[in-house]
């Protein structure tokens, strides 16, 4: 069942936060579609559309795409019918020009997932993605590249979890996204969480910050 309050809940923090991780539990939890803009443009990439030929290069060095292009593959996934009672949106916008043209739908929320860059660099030196539904795990859980995935695909390393591009992308957050965080805040959306601790941890302070529990999710 949908929950009853709108939700459009956006998840920002350094690479390697665990947006992705957390976006998929708050959206199991509230019955919500999780999107997330770095896992569309890797779908372009893998179905070999026109448009992931020309951004492959881009996001294997670990920079944005061009603004226009993440806006039209995130307007086009916001035009489906499921997101109509809400969603997760995990990764966009991540700089001021994607936070002022994001006028086709405003967030009810913007969770930041606040860790150190120790961290970062640790979880994406360990991390592995399902090459087939997208399925995020960690090597620091006992993971190996190669093994199976539940839905039969294997797990790969990503190809821009290489130290140079996430020194790029951890970057382009603190030049660039804190940007969009400050400009959030400025309207009283932006819940700050402790991204630091186990996946559970970090999930349970989301959902105090988000006052979820009477949505039977702790
Ligand atoms: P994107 O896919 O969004 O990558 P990112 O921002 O670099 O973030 P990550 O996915 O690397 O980290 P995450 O925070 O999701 O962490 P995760 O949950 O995986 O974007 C990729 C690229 O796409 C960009 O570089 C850019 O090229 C392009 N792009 C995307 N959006 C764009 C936009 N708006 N405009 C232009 N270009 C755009 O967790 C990491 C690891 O840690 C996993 O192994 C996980 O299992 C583990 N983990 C998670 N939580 C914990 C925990 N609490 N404790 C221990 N391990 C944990
Ligand atoms: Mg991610």
């Amino acid at each position: 069942m949908p929950s009853q309050r709108l939700f459009k809940i956006f998840i920002l923090g350094p690479q390697g936060a665990g947006k992705g991780t957390q976006a998929e539990l708050v959206g199991q939890a509230l019955h919500l579609p999780v999107l997330s803009a770095g896992q569309l443009l890797r779908d372009e990439v893998r179905a070999k559309t026109l448009l992931g030929l020309e951004i492959e290069e881009t996001l294997r060095g670990g920079h944005l795409v061009p603004d226009a292009v993440s806006a039209t593959v995130l307007r086009a996934r916001l035009q489906q019918p499921d997101v109509l009672h809400g969603y997760v949106l995990d990764g966009f916008p991540r700089n001021l020009s994607q936070y002022q043209t994001f006028t086709f739908d405003l967030p009810t929320h913007v969770v930041v997932l606040d860790i150190s860059e120790e961290e970062s660099i640790r979880r994406l030196t360990g991390r592995l993605t399902c090459d087939t539904c997208g399925k995020v795990v960690s090597m620091h859980d006992g993971y190996t590249v190669g093994q199976a995935c539940m839905c039969g695909g294997t797990l790969v390393q990503r190809d821009d979890d290489t130290p140079e591009a996430i020194g790029r992308r951890l970057g382009i957050y603190q030049t660039e996204t804190r940007q969009v965080i400050d400009a959030y805040a400025a309207q009283g959306l932006v819940h700050h969480v402790d991204g630091m601790g186990t996946v559970t941890e970090v999930f349970a302070r989301i959902q105090d910050a988000l006052q979820l529990s009477s949505y039977g999710t702790s």
